[in-house]
């Protein structure tokens, strides 16, 4: 989409060789790595279920016993809150015979979850409370045979998962994308996107490969051919290099631009808590592997990806408001269309370029402007990952 969000890095060679050589043009993943289902299998164990995934809005659990069933990889889990409020995430996995305990994406139970083959039930802790004839047999370990948890947390409003055995530090993974990109925690925390209310929500269903999603989001090298209303609102978008190449800086709304929308008119009222230089200014943050984070003063834009098959990912994406904004009714609309429109340009470009993927031409990949070097570093990162 937009941001170059990264620090300057000198871009490693990634890849096959390929027709793009050293200098000007580093060359991209070979084009298998966007289409090969071997790979998408690998990046799912060695990525998504081994780091810390968002799987909903805190809100969506608001009350004891809500819950979702969420995709996380390979895995299903379940994400409940408890009657102590805390919320937790299991395995979606019964431990009788494996039936898949819920399979409703969402729903709310008063304080357990029953399976639907043989009933074995289950306390919102997870602790195994009843069964048939479970009393004839005393030997069964209530606890070891409860559900299996998932290592959960809540930060800025979202619950974030791991199904990893030993969960990387969520510290580490995902605050420091934001240290890497805003310098520090405390520049998200003026946002208090965790108090913000959701105005808008909307899903879509992207045929490309997640890390094309991602490559887009990168860079802005697109921004002036394909997103006329965001170059609009934030003119330096426009040159492609969007002088983003060091920590902190966000980009400088128009003069004549009043607010975030996609005409340029005035927004809503403004977050209280932000500083005063991240007025009139858009940050974004990528969370890897499938977080983005959009700022601006009156609203928070929040980007979740699932990726479900090496050709397809599906992106939930929430417009955050100050919450009096949301409750008093008024018109959304030409803030949420700005990055609608963001979307909807940045998927269509993104499905345009799936289908060389798998051409003989791309079998060595392409090649990256020098403002897309920071992108092969994102390249080398998944690559690690599955070496
Ligand atoms: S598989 Fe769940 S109760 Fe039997
Ligand atoms: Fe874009």
């Amino acid at each position: 989409m937009t941001a170059l969000e990264q620090p300057p890095v000198t871009a490693p060679r990634v890849g096959s060789a390929g027709s793009a050589s050293a200098g000007s043009l580093v060359p991209t993943l070979p084009g298998h790595w966007y289409t090969d289902p071997a790979i998408f299998e690998a990046e799912q164990e060695r990525i998504v279920e081994a780091g810390w995934v968002c799987v909903a809005l805190s809100a969506d659990l608001a009350e004891p016993g809500a819950y979702r069933t969420v995709q996380v990889g390979r895995e299903s889990v379940v994400v409940v809150r408890g009657r102590d409020r805390a919320v937790r995430a299991f395995f979606n996995v019964c431990r009788h015979r494996g039936a898949r305990l819920c399979v409703e994406p969402e729903g709310k139970v008063r304080n357990k979850l029953q399976c639907p083959y043989h009933a074995w039930t289950y306390d919102l802790a997870g602790k195994l409370i009843a069964a048939p004839n479970l009393t004839q047999m005393p030997d069964v370990d209530r606890i070891g045979y409860g559900l299996v948890p998932v290592a959960v947390r809540e930060w800025i409003g979202y619950v974030w998962v791991c199904v990893a055995p030993e969960p990387p530090s969520f510290e580490e993974e995902v605050m420091g994308a934001v240290v890497t990109r805003l310098g520090d925690v405390e520049s998200i925390d003026h946002y208090g996107i965790e108090g913000l209310a959701l105005g808008r929500r909307i899903s879509y269903d992207v045929a490309a490969n997640w890390k094309l999603v991602v490559e887009n989001f990168m860079e802005c090298y697109h921004c002036a051919t394909i997103h006329p209303e965001l170059t609009e609102v934030l003119p330096e978008f426009a040159d492609g290099y969007a002088a983003q190449y060091y920590v902190g800086h966000g980009a400088e709304f128009g003069e004549q631009v009043r607010g975030f929308t996609v005409d340029g008119s005035a927004g809503h009222t403004r977050i209280p808590g932000i500083a005063e230089d991240q007025d009139r200014r858009y940050y974004a943050i990528t969370i890897r592997p499938g977080v983005f984070v959009n700022l601006v003063p009156d609203h928070v834009i929040v980007h979740r990806m699932t990726p479900v098959a090496a050709d397809r990912t599906l992106v939930e994406c929430d417009w955050l408001f100050l919450p009096e904004v949301v409750r008093s009714g008024v018109d959304l609309d030409r803030s949420v269309e700005l990055f609608h429109r963001v979307n909807a340009q940045d998927f269509a470009a993104c499905e345009r370029t799936q289908p060389a993927m798998s051409s003989r031409v791309y079998a060595h990949g392409g090649a990256l402007v020098p403002s897309e070097h920071h992108i092969a570093e994102f390249h080398h990162w998944v690559q690690a990952r599955l070496a």
